[in-house]
């Protein structure tokens, strides 16, 4: 090397080059996205016959029961292991009960897609703002204008019993209430649902990104804002000690939310943890990329596949996403 200084202009530099030509390009890729690392988010909507398209969520359906299972099949057919369902139910009270009735929209659902499907997955999400008149994630104290943490663990057990006992493979509490894994945990074992595991939302973020969520699931709440139980994203050093609170209660599978703006936080639970880790890429960030995409200020299908290979390489090794579908059917053609 030392001679090689004295003409320096005489050899070629390329180095880093070599390894970015077609073909060789693929054989030292360190990441790689896989429909198996795809978990499909569901709406379903007790009050429709008709799918309903959501208005900030372009391609994205609210579905009626009565043909949640055929979505869920095409999804098992697209080689995705898992879907997670969120509800719009019937009725909706200042205690949640439609959380926890055993004809729940959730319950009839799960029901619904185990009928018509082979091993895909039931992930369902527990938590109680879809079924609440208030939209909070917890139970209320309106005069103080407060979410309850301690009132809120029972009702969160029930529902996870309830989804449990209709059949759901793993729950997924995501409402951020101090003790809800614990709770969780202990409701199924008593139950008998030891084998029931828990993906808990336990990085999850105060964010501006669930709002299109929100019109999709008709959860926005009556006052406030979730500042109270989400964490703040100023904050990263307290995403280490939930997810520490999370695992000592029981978490099988810890969830970093939303996903992109949360890289960091990403990596640093995957490296600092080594837990089953999971990323919700959000309905803010799927919009935006959609969005941008009709719009032709970006390739959509190019920001879908380098978002999730981001995610994936940030330390996620499940992501949950809109784009499941559309992800799946790339992967299938160009894999
Ligand atoms: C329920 C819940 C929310 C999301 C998942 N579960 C909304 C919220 O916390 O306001 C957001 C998902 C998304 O934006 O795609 N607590």
């Amino acid at each position: 090397m030392q001679n090689l200084k004295s003409d320096d202009t005489m050899f070629p530099k390329t180095r880093m080059r070599r390894l970015r030509q077609p073909g060789i390009r693929n054989l030292v890729g360190e990441t790689e996205l896989l429909a198996k690392d795809l978990i499909c988010p569901i709406f379903v909507d007790e009050n429709i016959e008709e799918p309903e398209e959501i208005e900030s969520m372009p391609d994205q359906y609210r579905f009626p029961l009565s043909m949640v299972a055929d979505e869920a099949k095409e999804i098992e057919d697209l080689g995705i292991p898992a879907v997670i369902l969120f509800g719009v139910p019937a009725t909706k009270d200042e205690d949640a009960t439609s959380a926890y009735d055993d004809d729940g929209v959730i319950q009839q659902a799960v029901r619904n897609i185990r009928s018509k499907t082979e091993d895909l997955l039931i992930v369902t999400d527990v938590c109680l703002c879809e079924y609440t008149t208030h939209g909070h994630c917890g139970i209320v104290d309106y005069a103080n204008e407060t979410v309850l943490n301690d009132p809120t663990l029972p009702v969160l057990g029930k529902v996870a019993v309830s989804h449990a006992r209709a059949g759901a493979d793993i729950v997924a509490p995501s409402g951020m209430m101090d003790g809800m894994v614990r709770a969780i945990r202990t409701a199924l074992d008593i139950d008998g649902f030891t084998n029931i595991p828990i993906m808990s939302y336990s990085a999850k973020y105060c964010s501006c990104f669930y709002g299109p969520f929100r019109d999709a699931a008709d959860s926005g709440f009556a006052f406030g804002d979730r500042s109270g139980y989400q964490m703040d994203p100023a904050n990263s050093d307290e995403a280490l000690r939930e997810l520490e609170l999370d695992i000592e209660e029981g978490a099988d599978i810890v969830m970093v939310k939303p996903a992109m703006p949360y890289l960091d936080i990403l990596y640093r639970v995957k490296s600092t943890y080594k837990m089953p880790t999971a990323a919700y890429q959000v309905s803010g960030e799927y919009a935006m990329i959609v969005a941008a995409g009709t719009r032709g200020w970006i390739d959509r299908d190019q920001a879908v596949y380098e978002s999730l290979l981001s995610i994936k390489r940030a330390g996620a090794d499940m992501i949950i996403t809109y784009f499941a579908k559309d992800a799946a059917r790339m992967l299938r053609e160009n894999p």
